[in-house]
């Protein structure tokens, strides 16, 4: 197993989860409202909205209290245990599985249409996101969104061995730019002034 995947699994076991934001992002139902505005969707249409590196999946919550389905995933067995009984209803499914093999969700499951990523993409090292970019535009269906609060840390020292791994505007756009289009880049002025800057981002796959 590499280090990072370790890493993860420690970090759970030992109950080392300073992410956890124990509710919802305060920008989640932000990025959903916005994506609906973008996309001109209707409000009422049920969609299905995955995902990856989910922890406790609080921002679980938005989507399903808009009435869309969820399937989350985490590689922590904790994460899965919490999120299946957080969220024990008939919309939400919680898989134990690593995202850079989640090709196929499940084997019923057709494709998706919102993939949702807080803070997946520092939490994987470099060598790692050319892959999670391919899997996130294979499972999404065509035109569907990945939307997206990911954390930009400086290039000081601490964040050269991660995680969080270091991540920058221009590391994003090479990752996704081939096959997704920005519907929307923005600073998030819902983040603290820290050196771990978020962004709010709406990529629609190509
Ligand atoms: C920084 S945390 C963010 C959790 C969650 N998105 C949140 O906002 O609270 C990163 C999560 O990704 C999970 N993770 C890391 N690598 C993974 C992988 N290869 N497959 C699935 N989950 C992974 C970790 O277990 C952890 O729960």
């Amino acid at each position: 197993m590499d280090d990072s995947k370790t890493y993860w699994l420690d970090a759970w076991k030992e109950g080392n989860t300073p992410w956890d934001l124990k509710k919802p992002h305060q920008a989640t139902s932000y990025l959903l409202n916005r994506y609906t505005e973008l996309r001109l969707r209707d409000n009422k249409e049920k969609l299905h909205v995955f995902i990856p590196g989910a922890g406790r999946a609080h921002d679980a919550q938005v989507f399903l209290d808009a009435g869309h389905k969820v399937t989350a995933m985490d590689i922590a067995p904790q994460a899965v245990e919490y999120g299946q009984k957080a969220f024990f209803q008939k919309d939400f499914t919680y898989l134990k599985g690593d995202i850079l093999s989640a090709f196929s969700i499940s084997q019923s499951a057709s494709k998706v249409d919102i993939i949702f990523d807080r803070a997946v993409l520092c939490a994987l090292p470099h060598q790692q996101r050319l892959t999670y970019s391919q899997v996130c535009h294979h499972i999404l269906k065509k035109h569907g969104a990945f939307i997206s609060i990911p954390f930009y840390t400086m290039p000081t020292p601490k964040y050269w061995q991660g995680p969080p791994f270091l991540l920058s505007p221009k590391e994003l756009m090479e990752l996704f730019s081939d096959n997704f289009y920005v519907l929307s880049m923005e600073y998030s002025r819902f983040s603290k002034e820290n050196e771990m800057q978020e962004y709010l981002m709406i990529l629609e796959k190509k």
